[in-house]
């Protein structure tokens, strides 16, 4: 269940008297360390009350598409990309046609048309209403889109029938939820991953960084672990936590990142990816003391550090090594030519001259750069984009 472990979950109710099992179920994805945000159906505020699952989850339900008071906290689309999993459960015939159709008729299918996340359900019904042609062939669409279905179980049902059509228990659904975030592709592999800042001191109290949050590299190193690769995540000075069976290792300046990959690189990593924000350059020296102020300009002289992406794909152990680039103008054109000049395998670039992605955001959008081909991965979360990426690294290592 540790897969679970922060991951954002959008739990969708439907009507149908399941509804009441969708409670317990908040509870256990929260037990297991997942955010879940609710959204309901009208029918499913027939079977229990927003209020209930506000009270469970510790935030407020989104119940309709033109709310202004829910859309000024958190937009639909905003919801929708939030998420890493939507979950719907229950979810009704009435709404399984509606997924089937790509109807955005309420607020949760509209969800499921803009969000770039997997997507669940866990029918529940009458056993005839499961059996119905109609609903047998809106499975099989839902099936052909990518749609994951848990159940459903069978058993005796609340109407009194005998049959499949139940919906699976909480702990049922949990395990594979759980499941949706397990995808081995890189199973055996050591995936070496740098992420954050660095930190050049000019004296003990001042240096020189930058805006790198470490988020995009730690959503990377979750994402390859949960690829089935070791992960070694190499960190500039950040305030995040270690994502669950990784390996970190903390440094502050470019040399040591640098001395850290090598080391790595030296033990055998089948692929290395670079993150992190290097400083390009560091004071040529180190104020012993701070620094006190006297004249009226202070020179500061800089000198450049080693290239350590650069330095990867020229080592004689060389791994499939990925780069990115964070560019505020002619971003493709620029990631080009470092793909070229640093002899990478692949470089995802991110434009970076907003606020909304790159630096410190929780959403990215990368266009990924190999030679002879590219792919963009638009806007979501970091956590989105990660699993992608990795996705497209797999493929392309193995090629
Ligand atoms: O950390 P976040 O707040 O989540 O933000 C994510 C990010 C914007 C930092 C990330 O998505 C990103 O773009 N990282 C690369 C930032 C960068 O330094 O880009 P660059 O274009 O200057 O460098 C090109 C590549 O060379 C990068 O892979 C970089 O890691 C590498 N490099 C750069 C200099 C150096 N001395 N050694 C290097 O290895």
């Amino acid at each position: 269940m540790h897969r679970l472990v922060n991951k954002r979950i959008l739990l969708g109710v439907t009507g149908g008297i399941a509804a009441y099992k969708a409670a317990d179920l908040v509870r256990r994805l929260q037990d297991v360390g997942a955010q879940v945000r609710v959204v309901m159906t009208q029918g499913a505020c027939e079977f229990i009350t927003p209020l209930t699952m506000q009270a469970l989850s510790g935030h407020p339900v989104h119940t309709t598409l033109l709310d202004p008071t829910a859309e000024a906290a958190m937009g639909h689309i905003e919801l929708a990309r939030w998420a890493d999993l939507v979950l719907i459960a229950p979810a009704s015939a009435n709404f399984m046609a509606r997924l089937a159709h790509g109807h955005g008729n309420d607020l949760l299918a509209t969800l499921c048309l803009a969000t770039g996340a997997p997507i669940a359900i866990a029918p529940a019904m009458n056993q005839q209403m499961w059996a119905d042609t109609s609903t047998q062939k809106n499975l099989l669409i839902l099936q052909e889109k990518g749609i994951k279905i848990f159940g459903p179980g069978s058993g005796s049902q609340a109407c009194g029938e005998v049959g499949a059509g139940r919906m699976l228990e909480p702990l049922e659904i949990l395990q594979q939820a759980a499941e949706v975030f397990d995808y081995q592709l890189l199973t055996g592999k050591h995936v070496v991953i740098t992420a954050g800042p660095t930190r050049e001191a000019i004296d003990p109290v001042r240096y020189i960084t930058n805006k790198s949050s470490g988020k995009m590299g730690f959503a990377l190193a979750e994402a390859a672990a949960e690829a089935g690769a070791r992960v070694t995540l190499i960190a500039g000075p950040v305030n995040l936590p270690t994502p669950s069976r990784v390996d970190r290792v903390d440094v502050t300046r470019a040399t040591e990142m640098y001395d850290a990959c090598m080391k790595a690189v030296e033990e055998g990593c089948d692929v290395f990816v670079a993150t992190a924000a290097v400083s390009d350059y560091r004071p040529t020296v180190t104020a012993d003391h701070k620094i006190k102020k006297s004249t009226e300009e202070i020179h500061l002289t800089l000198v450049k550090n080693p290239d350590i992406v650069a330095s990867v794909a020229e080592h004689a152990k060389r791994p499939f090594t990925v780069g990115f680039a964070a560019e505020t103008r002619d971003v493709v054109a620029y990631a080009q030519g470092k793909l070229v000049n640093k002899k990478l395998d692949m470089i995802a670039t991110n434009d970076v001259s907003g606020s909304n992605v790159g630096f410190n955001s929780d959403n990215n959008a990368l266009t990924v750069i190999w030679p002879g081909g590219h792919k963009v991965l638009p806007l979501a979360s970091k956590a989105q984009i990660a699993k992608q990426l990795i996705e497209l690294i797999a493929i392309r290592y193995k090629d």
